[in-house]
C-alpha cells in the first residue's frame, strides 16, 4: 500500500499556519467523531505547534471538538519529568489542555521522568491497551502532528538514530549524541499506520531539508522525516513561506 495523498499548504507566515493547521485539526477531529468513538490523536513537541494549540484552546476553537472523545497521545518526549519546562506534555497542557474540557484519563503523557527504556516500555503498554492491540499489530493513531528540525529530524528520529532501524517496538529510548540527553519517541512503523499526518515547518532554517520536498517518495529519503510516509495514509504539510522557500529549485542553486 502507499501514502494515499500528500498535500502541501504553504501559508504566508508562521500565525497563518497556525489558524490553518487548527482550522484543519478541527476538521479532522470532526469528521473522524461523526463515524468513531473516539479519536486517537498523537501530539508533536517543539515551538512550531505551540501557536496550533493555543489556538484550539482558545474561545474561537475549544467548543468546536468534542474533547470527551479525543485521547491525546505524544510522537515524543524529552527524558524528564512532567514540570520540567523541556516537556513536551507540560508544553501542551499550558496552551491546550488547561483549556480545555477533555477528561484527565484522556490526556496519555509519556512518562519521561522514568528510566528511558521502563518508560518506552510502559508507553508502549499503554499504546496496546488503548489500542487493544494483540503483538504483532500496529496502533493506528487517527491524527499525528509532526514537526521538522533543521537537521530533518522528526518526532525524536534523529539522523543516525538507531530508533530509525527500530521494525518491532512502538516505542523507542535512544540517547541523542548532539542533544547529550536521552529521548522516547514512537517509531516509524507507528506513524506509518497512521490515518492522516500533519507535519508543521516554519522559518527559513527549515528550508534546506524541505528542498527535496516534491521527490520524496521518489527519491531515497536523505532526511528522517521523509521516511513517514504512512502506508494508507494522508500527509499535509502546514509551511509557512519562508521554509517553503526552496523547494522546487535545483541541487546547488
Ligand atoms: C521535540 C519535537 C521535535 C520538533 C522539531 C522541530 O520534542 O522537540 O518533537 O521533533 O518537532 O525539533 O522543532 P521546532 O518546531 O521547535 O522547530
Amino acid at each position: 500500500m502507499s501514502t494515499r495523498s500528500v498535500e502541501v499548504e504553504i501559508t504566508e507566515d508562521i500565525e497563518s499556519l497556525s489558524g490553518k493547521a487548527a482550522e484543519f485539526v478541527v476538521r479532522c477531529i470532526v469528521d473522524h467523531v461523526r463515524l468513531e468513538e473516539r479519536v486517537a490523536v498523537a501530539l508533536s513537541g517543539g515551538t512550531t505547534p505551540q501557536g496550533v494549540y493555543e489556538r484550539l484552546g482558545s474561545e474561537n476553537f475549544r467548543n468546536r471538538i468534542p474533547w470527551s472523545r479525543v485521547h491525546l497521545f505524544w510522537g515524543d518526549e524529552r527524558c524528564v519529568p512532567p514540570d520540567n519546562p523541556e516537556s513536551n506534555y507540560l508544553a501542551a497542557y499550558k496552551t491546550l489542555i488547561s483549556r480545555v474540557p477533555i477528561p484527565p484519563e484522556n490526556v496519555h503523557r509519556i512518562p519521561g521522568e522514568k528510566d528511558p527504556e521502563k518508560a518506552a516500555e510502559d508507553y508502549e503498554r499503554t499504546l496496546r491497551d488503548f489500542f487493544r492491540s494483540s503483538s504483532g499489530e500496529w496502533p493506528t493513531f487517527d491524527l499525528v502532528l509532526l514537526g521538522i528540525g533543521s537537521d530533518g529530524h522528526t518526532a525524536s528520529l534523529f539522523p543516525g538514530s538507531l530508533a530509525l532501524q527500530e521494525k518491532k517496538r512502538w516505542v523507542a529510548a535512544s540517547c541523542i549524541e548532539k542533544l547529550k540527553s536521552y529521548r522516547l519517541t514512537l517509531t516509524l512503523p507507528v506513524f506509518n499506520h497512521t490515518r492522516q499526518v500533519v507535519f508543521l515547518a516554519a522559518g527559513k532554517e527549515k528550508a534546506a531539508v524541505l528542498k527535496g520536498m516534491q521527490t520524496m517518495g521518489s527519491k531515497p529519503a536523505r532526511f528522517p522525516f521523509q521516511l513517514i510516509r504512512p502506508e494508507d495514509g494522508r500527509m499535509k504539510f502546514f509551511l509557512d513561506k519562508a521554509a517553503a522557500s526552496l523547494i522546487g529549485q535545483k541541487n546547488g542553486s
